[in-house]
């Protein structure tokens, strides 16, 4: 038995310990269980996902762990439970976990083995983070791994396309919502090992970023590198201040799928009215919004894709076609 499978084998009895507080206690119960009621998710939802609950405690974990023979070394190399350290950063010899009173989201590398856990906040105060994360380690490489992939991975491949949202609600809820094909980048911008993962299950991506300015950014930024990635990118905007999670709960199963079969654009058509929205009238503003659409372009490695692609962006700006292709391959390859 090798370092990693240590940390694998706590990760996976941590997932139990907390997926077991989160019904078998009282305050899992009341405080987490009932906090995931309230967010819509049902049973189902939390047994596929293996969810849990950690108590608002110092050291429930690390007292359990110890208990039932964990050893210490591998609850620190996970990160489960933190080394507390003086002034001088000089082992204090006091101990205490990481999670404390979240709702714990346990993530699962395509194997199905826990390898981190995302964890959720209840308190209101804006003081704590809203989301704290398993640190990297010898089995979590946090730009390695897709929330949700292994619990979608079928019916991705069935599918033929994969919905990329930002965040563990949003993959719950529509997994819960009968769209089962979705996975999380978990707030990091999108990887080139996030994209690899994708492409071995299909090369389809459908983008459901949040609707704020945050999320039609990073929208921007996932389309280019899954570009460069080889696949097929669309994109869904949500109404602003909406994501997949809340708008998916507002409108319901039926609608939601109806809103992402309409209104999911390819990249050009996203990107195009996304410039064309402040370049209105303005030909510079134009000309720059045009140069931005043909850099996406440069990014596909497929030939014909970018020819076609040439085509649609000529008919979108309605610029001759020779035209825009001069100016593309100026910005390919430029002069000098
Ligand atoms: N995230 C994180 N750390 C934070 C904030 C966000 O890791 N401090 C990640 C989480 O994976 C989160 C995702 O980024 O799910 C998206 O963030 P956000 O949209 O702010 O949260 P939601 O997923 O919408 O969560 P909620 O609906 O509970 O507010
Ligand atoms: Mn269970
Ligand atoms: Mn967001
Ligand atoms: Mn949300
Ligand atoms: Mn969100």
């Amino acid at each position: 038995q090798n370092e990693r499978d240590s940390q694998f084998i706590v990760s996976n009895w941590a997932k139990d310990h907390y997926h077991r507080l989160l019904q078998g206690t009282e305050e899992g119960m009341s405080v987490g269980y009932g906090y995931l009621k309230e967010r819509g998710l049902n049973l189902a939802t939390i047994q596929t996902f293996e969810l849990g609950y950690s108590l608002d405690q110092w050291d429930d974990l690390l007292k359990s762990a110890t208990a039932a023979g964990y050893a210490l070394k591998y609850l620190e190399k996970t990160g489960l439970v933190i080394k507390r350290e003086d002034d001088q950063g000089h082992d204090t010899g006091r101990r205490y976990d990481r999670f404390r009173g979240r709702v714990m989201f346990p993530i699962h590398n395509i194997s199905g083995r826990v390898v981190g856990f995302g964890a959720r906040t209840l308190k209101r105060d804006d003081k704590m983070a809203k989301y704290l994360n398993s640190p990297e380690s010898e089995i979590y490489h946090k730009s390695d791994v897709l929330y949700g992939l292994f619990q979608a991975r079928q019916a991705i491949r069935q599918e033929e396309v994969c919905y990329l949202v930002e965040g563990y609600l949003d993959v719950l809820s529509l997994y819960q919502g009968g769209i089962k094909n979705v996975v999380a980048s978990s707030g990091t911008s999108l990887t080139e090992g996030q994209i690899r993962l994708i492409k071995r299950y299909s090369d389809n991506v459908t983008v459901l970023y949040d609707g704020d300015a945050a999320g039609i950014k990073a929208s921007l930024r996932g389309t280019d590198l899954l570009l460069e990635g080889g696949l097929n990118v669309r994109v869904v905007l949500f109404p602003d201040g909406d994501d997949p999670d809340s708008y998916i709960r507002k409108v319901g199963d039926q609608r939601f799928a109806e809103y992402i079969e309409k209104s999911s654009q390819d990249f050009i058509t996203f990107k195009t009215t996304l410039v064309a929205r402040d370049a209105a009238g303005d030909p510079v503003k134009k000309a720059e919004a045009i140069r931005q659409v043909l850099t996406s372009i440069a990014k596909v490695p497929d030939a014909i894709k970018r020819q076609v692609f040439l085509q649609q962006t000529s008919a979108a700006f309605g610029i001759d076609e020779q035209v825009l292709i001069t100016e593309y391959n100026k910005l390919v390859k430029p002069a000098g």
